[in-house]
């Protein structure tokens, strides 16, 4: 049996937990998908620095193409995020004729119709699940599990960071600053956390949603941003008094085929479950006129979690290779439905 090649791009927080599950979990792995899947390669930026996890150093490069390029890899993994760079790399690799999993939103979010379109003419697998709320399996819920429904809203708390931000804020008292450096410690925040305090994080989470949940092209721009850098103590202490938790909200929604996608701090009643989502867990409810309604739940960033569903894309990955077939999670060819607004 051949083994899986994989060239990993990045080894910060979530390529770490990448290394992690596939070497701790390999035996499981290969019998799930009948070859060993072994990371050939590792693209960091410092071949010389320190890490966490026992890595031998002929594995390591500082040169992406010398992985790209590579003829022996069949499936780059990117989890080194960016935007124009990473988006070269992942292009590259598609015209090489390599499967991609990644983890990168903001890609996805700006560019995933065209990120996919390049995998379908190379005949290549394009996974993303890790791309939005860490360990919960969203993506593939909202492109395969609701296939035969019609999803009228999503509401999802889907930043990781500014959720522990909120929660230590209304449990604890902490203060912004504080707790923001504490979600930094933590590997939440991004490597600016600004686009997590901003909103624009779980807005680029939001338009990849709305496009798989309404099968329509939710781009950034159509998405209504606000972060929480305006909230306070007594905001978040005011609503508590009155009945409600403070969570940045995204909500999608889509009426008489035309849709509204926003980011907001928002007062969540107690007695809805999504003002129980504490800490960094993220939580996606959906809402379909088949189905009703239902709620998914889990840790939305960290080591583990995202490394998880990077992982289990993977997994997705090698089972098509083996199978012969490709099933990139679709961003396209869909519908165009309109924008609300666009009716004012
Ligand atoms: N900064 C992100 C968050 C990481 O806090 O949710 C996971 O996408």
């Amino acid at each position: 049996m051949r083994p899986v090649k994989v060239g990993l791009l990045g080894l910060g927080t979530v390529g770490t937990g990448v290394v992690r599950i596939v070497e701790g979990n390999q035996a499981d792995l290969s019998s799930q998908v009948g070859s060993p899947i072994v990371i050939e390669k590792i693209v960091v930026k410092n071949t010389d620095k320190v890490r966490s996890i026992p890595i031998s150093p002929e594995k390591l490069t500082e040169d992406p193409w010398e992985v790209i390029k590579n003829p022996e890899i069949d499936v780059i993994v990117e989890v080194m995020g960016g935007i124009d760079q990473t988006k070269a790399y992942i292009l590259a690799a598609l015209e090489h004729g390599k499967h991609v999993v990644t983890a990168n939103k903001d890609l996805m979010a700006l560019y995933g119709s065209e990120i996919i379109a390049k995998a379908q003419e190379h005949q290549c697998d394009v996974f993303y699940e890790a791309s939005v709320a860490g360990g919960i399996p969203i993506i593939r819920t909202l492109i395969e599990g609701f296939s035969s429904d019609r999803i009228t809203r999503i509401m999802g708390i889907v930043n990781g960071t500014t959720n522990y931000i909120l929660t230590k804020m209304s449990q604890e008292g902490a203060s912004y600053e504080s707790v923001l450096k504490e979600a930094q410690q933590l590997g939440y925040a991004e490597s600016d956390p600004t686009s997590d305090v901003e909103g624009l994080d779980a807005a680029r989470k939001m338009a990849i949603l709305g496009t798989l949940g309404f099968r329509s092209h939710v781009e950034l721009k159509d998405v209504s941003v606000e972060g929480i850098t305006g909230i306070s103590s007594e905001d978040i202490a005011f609503a508590k008094r009155l009945g409600y938790e403070m969570k940045l909200l995204g909500i999608a929604e889509m009426q008489d085929d035309a849709f509204t996608v926003s980011v907001q701090p928002t007062m969540v009643s107690q007695n809805h479950p999504l003002a129980a989502v504490n800490g960094v867990f993220n939580a996606v409810y959906v809402h379909g006129e088949a189905v009703g309604e239902t709620m998914f739940y889990g840790a939305g960033a960290g080591e583990m979690p995202t490394a998880t569903s990077v992982v289990a894309d993977l997994v997705a990955v090698v089972r098509n290779m083996k199978l012969g077939v490709n099933g990139s999670k679709a961003m396209l060819p869909y519908k165009p439905k309109r924008l609300m607004s666009d009716e004012l």
